[in-house]
């Protein structure tokens, strides 16, 4: 007989909040952030404005593009010692994973873990986390999957499993995605992670190297222009959203990296001299001048740990490729 297929629960709304991160914001208070972000010197917006439906289907396809090692070079990593890797984990760990998107990564470790006691997907994408999570759940119809819709820089309650009392709390955080946070920021996501995961708690997380600029630079403009597109459909997102009227052929993409904060900087330049209605105001842009929408930070591996002890984790394991381009660390509690 075919095993039952178990469908997971529909994503969880905001709740009383509670350690740790996260639900997805209010109208008002994106549109609060984003016109103060429109109207700064230099303009910019939060980056999880890439992440509509659309953003996210292309940052699936970027994954896939020949210039962007750090998926493949990361599932990599996670492949060759998911032995090590699970046997830190642990038996009935709850595995939480903040800006879970299409769980790829997750796979690998679900199927070697050790009787996990639940899976917690969180996502601001609520048609993608709905989607991947009942797909997960066709593919592991014992596991309990508890998909979480939220912000995860936010706080949170992180839903209890039914089925299996877990042994310990770990967050999965693949994908270098603690790169797309300024420092401090990135302590303090950190630090909010830390005090989730409690006593007996840890982090896997995978954090992108420096590396030679052309590499970077390269996985951030691809020649098929995916990414270019992944930027792009910012303002269609915030044109929809927000009944603005940008004019996408009037932007560019432009990823610069730069050298003294280490990082690439992502970011729409305007074509022209133009006037954009935006809720209600009217943004100028000059010809050349630069939106901001992400950075993306590449670490030393000594600088990470160095991070992510100031954040209260202790450093058990890192694992890296031959040619050093990607880390995957195993962190805990101090
Ligand atoms: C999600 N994050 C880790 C990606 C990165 O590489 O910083 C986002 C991205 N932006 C452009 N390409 C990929």
């Amino acid at each position: 007989m075919a095993a039952p297929r178990r469908r997971p629960r529909e994503p969880v709304e905001e709740q009383a909040p509670a350690p740790p991160a996260a639900s997805a914001h209010s109208h008002d208070a994106d549109l609060a952030e984003l016109l103060a972000g429109l109207r700064a010197r230099p303009k910019h917006v939060p980056s999880r404005f890439l992440y509509d439906a659309a953003g996210s289907v292309l940052f699936d396809r970027i994954c896939e593009l020949p210039e962007y090692y750090p998926t493949r070079t990361e599932t990599a990593i996670l492949r060759e010692n998911l032995g090590a890797i699970v046997a830190s984990i642990g038996e009935r760990a709850l595995l939480v994973e903040p800006g879970s998107g299409s769980s790829t990564k997750t796979r690998l470790l679900l199927e070697a873990l050790p009787a996990p006691a639940a899976y917690v997907p969180v996502d601001i994408s609520r048609e993608h986390l709905s989607c991947a999570a009942a797909q997960l759940a066709v593919e592991h119809p014992g596991l309990e999957i508890l998909p979480v819709y939220a912000d995860f820089t936010r706080t949170f309650p992180l839903p209890l499993p039914r089925r299996r009392a877990p042994a310990r709390i770990v967050f999965f955080f693949p994908g270098s995605t603690i790169g797309n946070f300024e420092r401090d920021a990135a302590v303090r996501l950190l630090g909010q992670l830390r005090e989730a995961a409690g006593r007996r708690g840890g982090l896997l997380v995978g954090v992108d190297l420096v590396k030679a600029p052309e590499v970077i630079e390269r996985a951030y403009d691809d020649a098929a222009g995916v990414t270019a597109a992944f930027n792009l459909n910012l303002l269609a997102h915030l044109n929809r959203r927000f009944g603005a009227d940008f004019d996408l052929a009037a932007f560019r993409h432009r990823a610069a990296w730069d050298p003294r904060h280490e990082r690439i900087e992502m970011q729409l330049v305007s074509v022209r001299a133009q006037a954009v209605r935006f809720a209600g105001t009217t943004l100028r842009f000059e010809a050349g001048e630069p939106l901001r929408t992400e950075y993306c930070h590449k670490y030393r591996i000594a600088d990470f740990g160095v991070l992510a002890r100031s954040a209260g984790w202790s450093s058990v394991d890192v694992w890296t490729d031959a040619a050093r381009l990607f880390s995957v660390h195993y962190l805990v509690g101090d």
